[in-house]
């Protein structure tokens, strides 16, 4: 742990995300219950029920001072009143945000300049602790030791990647939405397999199987996508039968463009968090 810095972790928001994060820190021993407080908008509400299940403090506004590294888990739209509840305690901690969209010019206004702030992008299978987490890092007025803590936190949830903020979009469209398309995909595959005269118990582990397999080979051996996909589509073949149709369809100009729209969708989204001007 040297070079880390450690603290407590005060938590803003008591939904979805703020759950996947203490789950994981806590079951992997990054943190113990008494180092998170979590506050959620209802203070009898889902921080006291976070409290019951994982013996973390259910707080108020005010523990954020005594905090290290404050946590922004809250919806976008909730994001500026969550904030202003806050912002009288901050001196300096760190504040990593989970709100999609959210842009780190708006946040350093709303937080008035008192916290270095670090925008992430996390997917949904952070709530299975195996999800990934594209991190923005500011450039400046952050301590080495922060960053590497906040790296090893989010780290608990999965894979972590540092991009710089401008790819945001993009990630937003990749590891973002990608579940939903991988799974739009697999919902095909499945209907398909149920018209080849499977029934779904059968479908569904041969697809999930599949899919955890391929990612596993192409990460163990190194191989790109398309270096994979040649290794299994043997000249006549079953597999390259299926990709003709594939390329006759267009479907790669049809990923991009879902893609491209994801995209384009989450930069209108995040025109609600540019700069105000203000600070
Ligand atoms: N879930 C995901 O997989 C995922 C993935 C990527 C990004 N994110 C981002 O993570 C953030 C949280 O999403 P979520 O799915 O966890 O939302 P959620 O389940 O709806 O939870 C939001 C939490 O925020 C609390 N809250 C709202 N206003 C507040 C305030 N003023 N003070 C204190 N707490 C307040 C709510 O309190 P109450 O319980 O009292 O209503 C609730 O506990 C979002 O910005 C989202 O963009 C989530």
């Amino acid at each position: 742990m040297t070079g880390l810095a450690t603290g407590d972790v005060f938590v803003l928001g008591a939904g979805a995300m703020a759950e996947a994060f203490i789950r994981g820190v806590l079951q992997r021993g990054a943190l113990q219950p008494a180092q998170l407080c979590v506050v959620s908008r209802n203070p009898q509400g889902r921080a006291v029920a976070l409290q019951g299940q994982y013996g973390v403090r259910a707080g108020s506004y005010a523990q954020a001072a005594q905090a290290r590294l404050v946590l922004l888990a809250v919806k976008p739209g909730d994001a500026a009143d969550a904030l202003a509840q806050v912002e009288p305690y901050l001196h300096g901690q760190p504040l990593v945000s989970f709100a999609a969209g959210v842009t780190m010019r708006w946040l350093e206004e709303q937080v008035q300049g008192k916290s270095p702030v670090v925008r992430t992008m996390p997917n949904l299978p952070v709530a299975v602790l195996a999800g990934v987490t594209a991190v923005a890092f500011p450039e400046h007025g952050l301590l080495p030791a922060d960053r590497a803590w906040i790296r090893f936190l989010l780290e608990q949830l999965g894979t972590v990647v540092e991009v710089p903020e401008s790819l945001m979009d993009a990630v937003t469209a990749v590891s973002g939405s990608g579940p939903g398309f991988v799974c739009a995909f697999l919902e095909a595959m499945e209907q398909t397999a149920q018209r080849l005269g499977m029934d779904p118990q059968l479908a569904r582990p041969l697809l999930l199987q599949t899919l955890a397999g391929t990612a596993q080979a192409l990460r163990e051996w190194e191989l790109s996508p398309a270096e994979l996909r040649q290794r299994v589509a043997s000249p006549g073949g079953t597999t390259q039968a299926g990709l003709a149709v594939f390329e006759r369809g267009g479907l790669a100009a049809l990923v991009s463009e879902a893609l491209t729209a994801a995209a384009n969708r989450s930069a209108e989204l995040g025109q609600a968090f540019v700069s105000t001007g203000r600070r």
